[in-house]
């Protein structure tokens, strides 16, 4: 079972991917010293499925502090409940606490767990696509304010990540399809052999197949893992993260994160970079084609509707990753390398929005 090094500024941890990785959670704590106790935070949506399973493996499991998984419920306010459980469960500074569930879970208990008691150890049990390739890999933790998304946060690096892939096979299809966008990403970024594999089987994966998930889930955790690797707080490198997302968390502002979920948007928002990258011609069509079929064969994606571009243009001059109302970029040069803080003028821009429900209807990408 592949067993992934990640290092960062507080030390090198390790993520074991693959079937059957849950069943070893109790030799892998046991190497992480002896804890006062294990404290499980988790959703009720996650624990149903999921609570009887993890209660015969993971100490603790028997007594869950469970939370509101849903993006409304990462705040801070969150936090502080989960915080005074903990205290009243007795939890101290030699506590470990252990998150199961998507990315929500891991952004809340992950901040929690930097927070509580100026920090105690962390473990994530991830157990959804995003979750299991991106969230919870890189040690950021985070909650939104009315003001915007994951504004208050802090670097916190987990001591363990258990990613077991079986526990994707619960989760609603949308959901599912959803984290498959990102994997493409990953296909496009870093790894032409990743995007040839998601060409070649797949169906396979989208109707879960074990063993093409025990293929593309540790494989996108490695390229993950190497990128933060190499620059754990965005100077460089980490911003190819980011393809793909410019234009997705775009969608997501201007619709109130109510009509996209997160990998929809990051759907479009690769077919996007993937016209404007062509546009600035960085990319040749012959991969612009096959990034397109790909995003395409996923499945159907929400319709961008009556979004406009003018409607978009000051979200995404007022990103988080804009400097100075400066928009900056990640464009594939071609597929599996790519380059980032590229600026292109508003008018290629307006112009390459204004073509993507074109586009749309050619690759059938919406319904
Ligand atoms: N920290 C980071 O680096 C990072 C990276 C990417 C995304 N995020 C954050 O992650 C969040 C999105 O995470 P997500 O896409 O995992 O969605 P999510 O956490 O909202 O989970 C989606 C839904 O699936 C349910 N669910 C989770 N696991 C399940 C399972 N195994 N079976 C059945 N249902 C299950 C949840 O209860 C929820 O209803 C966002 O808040 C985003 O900001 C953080
Ligand atoms: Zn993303």
């Amino acid at each position: 079972m592949p067993t992934i090094r990640v290092s960062s500024s507080s030390g090198p941890y390790s993520v074991h991917c693959g079937p059957a990785a849950l069943r070893r959670f109790a030799p892998l704590i046991g190497r992480l010293g002896e804890p006062t106790g294990t404290f499980v935070l988790s959703s009720p949506t996650v624990w149903r499925h999921w609570g009887r399973a993890l209660a015969k493996i993971i100490p603790g499991a028997n007594r869950p502090i469970l939370f509101d998984d849903s993006e409304s419920a990462k705040r801070l306010a969150t936090v502080e409940g989960i915080a005074r459980d903990l205290v009243r469960a007795g939890a101290d500074r030699r506590a470990t606490i252990v998150a199961v569930g998507g990315g929500v879970v891991g952004d809340v208990a992950g901040f929690t767990a930097a927070v509580y008691l100026r920090g105690v150890c962390l473990i994530h049990i991830p157990t959804t696509v995003v979750a299991q390739v991106d969230s919870a890999i890189g040690g950021k933790t985070g909650v939104d304010l009315p003001e915007g998304k994951n504004l208050v946060g802090a670097f916190y690096p987990p001591r363990l990540v258990i990613a077991d892939p079986a526990f994707l096979h619960t989760l609603p299809h949308r959901q599912f399809r959803s984290g498959l966008y990102e994997v493409i990403k990953y296909g496009v970024i870093a790894d032409r052999g990743l995007f040839d594999y998601l060409e070649r089987h797949r169906d396979a994966i989208v109707r879960r197949d074990p063993a093409a998930l025990a293929r593309i889930i540790p494989r996108s955790i490695e390229i993950k893992a190497r990128v933060v690797g190499a620059d754990e707080r965005e100077s460089g490198l980490r911003q190819i993260l980011n393809f793909g997302h410019t234009l997705g968390h775009a969608l997501e502002t201007a619709t109130h994160y109510r009509h996209f979920l997160h990998g929809e948007a990051i759907g479009w928002g690769t077919i996007f970079a993937t016209l404007l990258a062509v546009a600035q011609r960085k990319l040749g069509d012959r991969d612009a084609l096959r990034i397109l079929g790909l995003v395409s064969g996923m499945g159907r994606l929400p319709a961008i509707g009556k979004i406009g571009v003018t409607a978009l243009e000051p979200i995404l001059r007022s990103d988080k990753k804009a400097r100075g109302g400066r928009i900056h970029w990640v464009l594939p040069r071609r597929i599996g390398k790519t380059e980032w803080g590229l600026e292109v003028p508003w008018p290629v821009v307006a112009r390459t929005f204004e073509l993507l429900p074109i586009i749309a209807r050619r690759f059938t990408f919406t319904d």
